[in-house]
């Protein structure tokens, strides 16, 4: 039997039941995509039953506000996602009558959408013949083949793709093949895989050639990125604190936070810092120096490790309009100072 027959008859008796594999429809798929681009299947699944019981179709995800968007993406990661979904929601009404795009060519325009991302649903739901390139199946790939070229470099991503394009289109149900691609990367040729129990042992130059834990090889290791974030948490004498929302490009866009300082150290006595002081000038706030506690944590992302401090003051009274502390749940605070806030302050 051929490498395609054989994988597609695995898929058909080993796939999981997960919920987005109930249908075809394209806003689903497209949603469950997004999702698992950054995400492992297991976690993923819940967050997608909260998001399709909130936003069933288009309509509903294009008439929402962003914070509401945000709301369900919180603790997800990499929140641009649920940004870019809702604008592509709103795009879709506005240039395609409501009706999710059906070719490649239109999909991949939308904000957030990539090659991977087009191909996963133009072949799963409507039967366009592009291979999926993610990570499992750059894996499974790189090993049937015996490729030892970085799987990190374009190059090798698009000699990987034509492999998957040639294979594709041996078969009759591309969005099976795609789903099985992957699938078999997912629970079979994983990182740490049982190649005892493969079907393709025989075949998997790796296996043969007993390169399948030097292989997907990787040029680079990224380094982890230390950063130092200071937040600043005042509490005035009717429970009143201030936040802010995050602007610029970063982690956490446009979630909710305390003032905060970045340093390129640890800050062990904020008081002494001149950001700190001019913060302070330029709010007009004083201290209340009996009221001052320090809480620390850490949160590590896929690339970055975050040293967190909460710098805890009680003032006066707070500048402008601040929040109530009993509701700051209220608001989408990242994971880690949601968590301060649930510990420490309310
Ligand atoms: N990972 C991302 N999308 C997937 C899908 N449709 N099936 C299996 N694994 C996936």
């Amino acid at each position: 039997m051929s490498f395609e027959n054989q994988l597609l008859k695995w898929y058909l008796n080993n796939k999981r039941d997960l919920p987005w594999r109930k249908n075809k429809d394209p806003y689903r798929v497209w949603i469950s995509e997004i999702i698992l681009q950054q995400t492992r299947v297991v976690q993923g699944r819940k967050y997608y039953k909260n998001f399709i019981t909130k936003f069933p179709t288009i309509n509903s995800l294009a008439s929402s506000n962003e914070s509401d968007v945000l709301n369900v993406w919180k603790g997800l990661g990499y929140y641009s996602r649920a940004i870019n979904l809702h604008k592509s929601s709103k795009e879709i009404i506005n240039n395609f009558d409501g009706t999710f795009p059906s070719k490649y060519s239109d999909i991949i325009k939308l904000k957030g959408v990539g090659d991977y991302t087009a191909s996963a649903i133009s072949s799963i739901c409507f039967n366009e013949f592009n291979a999926v390139v993610d990570g499992n199946v750059l894996r499974f790939i790189s090993r049937y083949k015996g490729l030892k070229s970085p799987v990190d470099k374009l190059k090798s991503k698009k000699k990987i793709k034509e492999i998957g394009n040639k294979l594709i289109k041996k078969t009759s149900s591309p969005g099976d093949f795609n789903q099985a691609m992957m699938e078999f990367g997912a629970l079979i040729c994983k990182p740490y895989p049982d190649c005892d129990i493969c079907i393709f042992k025989h075949n998997c130059l790796a296996f043969q050639k007993k390169e399948v834990d030097i292989i997907p090889v990787k040029s680079k290791k990224k380094k982890l990125k230390e950063r130092f974030l200071n937040f600043l948490v005042f509490i005035d004498r009717d429970n009143k604190t201030m936040v802010e929302k995050r602007i610029h490009k970063d982690i956490w866009y446009k979630l909710i936070q305390f003032p905060l300082i970045e340093s390129k150290k640890e800050i062990i006595d904020i008081t002494l810092n001149s950001e700190f002081q001019k913060f302070l000038n330029f709010n007009n706030i004083t201290l209340n120096k009996e009221k001052q506690n320090v809480n620390k944590a850490k949160h590590k992302l896929s690339h970055q490790q975050l040293n967190i401090t909460f710098h805890q003051f009680g003032i006066i009274e707070v500048a402008g309009s601040g929040v109530d502390v009993p509701n700051l749940n209220n608001y989408n605070f990242p994971v880690p100072i949601t968590n301060f806030i649930n510990k420490i302050l309310i």
